[in-house]
């Protein structure tokens, strides 16, 4: 099959190709995906670039989301999911197989149903993005009634939080840095958009709320909003670090009685990750859940589309293997 592929860490144009390999077969409780679209998200590239540096197993397929079609399965899976629609999650997360190549080989659990009406375009943008949206929003309990700041309403996470947040009950508020990007955050829902950069964007959040939690990805640039318009016992819950770590304006926090928290999804309990999986896959079922604006590369152009991510396209991008 043909897969890209990296041997080592580094830049996407240095160490990243296309190459043909053994089609992988699936093990003990695994299945075979053959894969239809392959979703990139910036872990994809902090992890290739080496942010994370482990030994790699002769070499790494990389992406963790992809939308395709079982064709195979390792003993102890149910032979009727053979032909089902699924869409992926965390596929390369200690495997090998990524979803960057015409067939990924995961853990039966990491591939889910994709019902019929559900686009092979969101079952590819779903994985890292809704349960990372997931965990942020109900770590600390239901949303129900609750109103709710999505930061950054229009990146991938920020999208299904805004999507998960409400058809569970929320009102949701959401920022963002134009009119592009507003105009997508209120297609998902956002019962108000409000423009970061705005002079008086902490004014017209505050007269939206009081916030009982927020959704955070710029800890450093928002916490002063955060803090003006979140209710004294509400939560802030950061999901991204930025380049330079902020600083933590104790005395604030700690009047407020603020409660921070952070997710990574790598480490998020095994427990919370099914009830995510779960819910998001309601979601998709209730169709609650929709694709961003995507951008689609061929494999060949795994370079370029790794990079657009990196350089922070607005969308979704997605590989065609
Ligand atoms: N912890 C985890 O497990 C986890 C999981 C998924 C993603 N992440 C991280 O989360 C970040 C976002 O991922 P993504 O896939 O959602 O990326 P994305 O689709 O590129 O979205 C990022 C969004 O954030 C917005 N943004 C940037 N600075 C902002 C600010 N100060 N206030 C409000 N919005 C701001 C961007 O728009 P503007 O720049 O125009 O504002 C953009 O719309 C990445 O750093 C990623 O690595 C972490």
């Amino acid at each position: 099959m043909r897969a890209a592929l990296y041997d080592r860490y580094g830049p996407a144009g240095e160490v990243l190709r296309v190459e043909e390999v053994d089609r992988p077969e699936p093990g003990p409780g695994q299945v075979r995906v053959r894969i239809e679209l392959s979703g990139v998200n910036p872990t994809d590239w902090k992890s290739r670039g080496g942010a994370t540096p482990r030994p790699i197993d002769g070499f790494q397929v990389p992406h963790h989301d992809g939308a395709g079609v079982i064709d195979a399965v390792g003993e102890g899976v149910d032979k009727a999911r053979i032909g089902q629609r699924v869409w992926t999650w965390m596929a390369a997360a200690g495997n090998r197989w990524g979803t960057a190549a015409q067939w990924s080989v995961l853990p039966a659990r990491n591939a889910v149903p994709l019902p019929d009406g559900a686009s092979a375009e969101l079952g590819a943008s779903l994985g890292v993005p809704a349960l990372t949206a997931h965990r942020c929003l109900f770590a600390d309990g239901p949303v129900a009634g609750k109103t709710i700041l999505v930061a950054g309403g229009a990146g991938a996470v920020g999208h299904f939080a805004i999507e998960l947040a409400k058809h569970s009950g929320a009102r949701v508020v959401t920022t963002v840095s134009g009119q592009e990007k507003a105009a997508l955050a209120a297609k998902a829902g956002a019962d108000l958009v409000v423009n970061y950069r705005d002079p008086g964007a902490a004014e017209e959040v505050a007269a939206f709320g009081p916030v009982d939690r927020v959704i955070e990805l710029a800890m450093g640039a928002n916490l002063a909003l955060d803090l003006a318009v979140t209710r004294p016992g509400g939560e802030i819950v950061d999901y991204a670090a930025e380049p330079s770590d902020p600083v933590l304006p104790v005395r604030a926090c700690m009047n407020a009685n603020i409660v921070l928290r952070f997710v990574l999804l790598y480490g998020v309990p095994a427990d919370a990750l099914d009830r995510a999986v779960t819910d998001v896959a309601a979601a998709v079922a209730a169709g609650a859940l929709t694709e961003l604006p995507v951008h689609r590369f061929p494999l060949d152009e795994i370079v370029a589309a790794q990079d657009a991510v990196q350089g922070g396209a607005v969308g979704k991008v997605l590989v065609v293997p």
